[in-house]
């Protein structure tokens, strides 16, 4: 359930008509729902309850500042991959403690970044990053809390460029080779190891997936035991699915009553790092159509936005349903709604079944509250759309559109160039 519906034939977010926020604040924009995402947030989490537990908001999916103070104050932590999303989530009112790291490359400032700060673990992908945190660690004075993160060759059944647990994937380090990695890492001076981790995928419509994972993991923490290493933590990584259209991806309680009782029986405290379920559906693009353009045998509705404001179309052939912000319209019309960059990729929909829309109407491009703003981008020189938050009848612009100036801040001609 989101907070994204009809009254009297006008989208509202909560309770603001879409057009007002349009007309107000320009197109395209993104629009979030207060309600939405606090609801979110608080099922998932308490799918949880009873079980020791930290739900980490994934800031890959959105890191909008006020989304993630939103989450911060909801009592989430955070899992990152950059030291921009540290930098972000300490901003935003996360504690470093509640804060853990993934990614295959992390850089050497960034680990010193992190170790700085204090954070509650290192999920580590591969034998050398954890010889560098050591290192670093050591020349730091500190001592570095990591899991190692298990590739647990599980096929989780999603597209191919977001799954991350199968053998030949880049992520985390196979079950027999992370053994002898925990091994190594028990010996470090400047290591402590404090949990494990996997994350098997994106999207995942099913909890089968992530049972098997499970059980992978345990046996290798039921191995480490009799070694002597002992894991406080289990983290499962983030992945679980949302309905872009006709998905039936199990809800948070299904999902946790899969993994929980496995977790209950140890004395083991379970990480979750949720993205796209908790932001994914309390998001919308709100678009404006520009132009119709009729090809031989092809109908084009040409938008305000493009494929560098909401890329998953083009990169993955994502679904996103497309509404019309105003219903009194009535035809239906069979088209791809495209934007203006100068690629034929460029694309929100295709060859979609929509509501008859011409030059001046506002369409709202639905599904996007996950790795859409995110993964924007400003390609042929055009400017990153603002972001704004509804919390019932109120709306607040929580990112400025960008401005021309913006597009060159940073940037200098060398003197050699001349100067007329
Ligand atoms: N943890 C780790 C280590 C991850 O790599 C990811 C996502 C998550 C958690 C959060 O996963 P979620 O709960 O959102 O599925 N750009 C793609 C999705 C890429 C996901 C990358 N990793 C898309 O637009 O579908």
């Amino acid at each position: 359930m989101h907070h994204f519906q009809y009254k009297q034939d006008e989208l509202h977010c909560e309770d603001v008509p879409v057009r007002e926020i349009a007309d107000q604040v320009g197109t395209p924009f993104y629009l979030y729902s207060h309600a939405t995402l606090k609801r979110h947030f608080l099922m998932f989490d308490k799918a949880f309850e009873g079980v020791s537990r930290l739900v980490c908001f994934s800031a890959k999916a959105n890191s909008c500042m006020a989304i993630l103070k939103l989450f911060a104050t909801l009592g989430s932590g955070l899992d990152i991959v950059s030291g921009g999303e540290l930098f972000r989530g300490l901003r935003a009112g996360f504690s470093p403690d509640r804060v853990v790291y993934s990614g295959v490359g992390k850089r050497v400032d960034e680990i010193d970044f992190a170790l700085e700060q204090g954070i509650l673990m290192f999920n580590v992908e591969s034998m050398e990053e954890l010889e560098v945190i050591d290192q670093r660690a050591g020349a730091l004075g500190k001592t570095a809390p990591v899991a190692i993160r298990v590739n647990p060759d599980v096929d989780p059944k999603t597209h191919p460029y977001i799954s991350t647990g199968l053998k030949k994937n880049k992520f985390g380090i196979d079950t027999e080779t992370a053994f002898q990695t925990y091994k190594a890492a028990d010996k470090m001076r400047h290591i402590r190891v404090e949990g494990i981790d996997c994350h098997i995928g994106s999207q995942i419509s099913e909890v089968s997936p992530f049972k098997d994972a499970m059980q992978n993991l345990m046996g290798l923490v039921d191995a480490l035991a009799e070694v002597g290493i002992k894991i406080s933590c289990l983290d499962m990584g983030g992945g679980l699915g949302i309905t872009y259209h006709d998905e039936t991806p199990p809800g948070p309680d299904e999902y946790a009553r899969a993994i929980v009782d496995t977790v209950k029986k140890r004395p083991l405290k379970l990480i979750l790092e949720p993205g796209r379920v908790i932001v994914g559906n309390a998001g919308i693009l709100v678009t404006r159509v520009l132009y119709r353009k009729s090809g031989k045998g092809k109908e084009f509705v040409i938008a305000d936005a493009g494929m560098n404001d909401l890329l998953r179309p083009s990169l993955y052939g994502a679904f996103h349903a497309v509404k019309p912000v105003n219903l009194t319209g009535t035809g239906v019309i069979r088209a791809d709604l495209v934007g203006p960059i100068c690629e034929s990729s460029d694309f929100l929909a295709s060859d979609r079944e929509m509501a008859d829309a011409v030059g001046g109407d506002l369409l709202a491009v639905m599904s996007a509250g996950a790795y859409a703003y995110t993964m924007s981008s400003n390609y042929c020189s055009r400017l990153k759309v603002s972001e704004v938050m509804v919390k019932d009848g109120d709306y607040h612009v929580v990112k400025e559109r960008q401005q021309y100036e913006d597009l060159i801040r940073g940037e200098s001609v060398p003197p050699f160039l001349g100067t007329d």
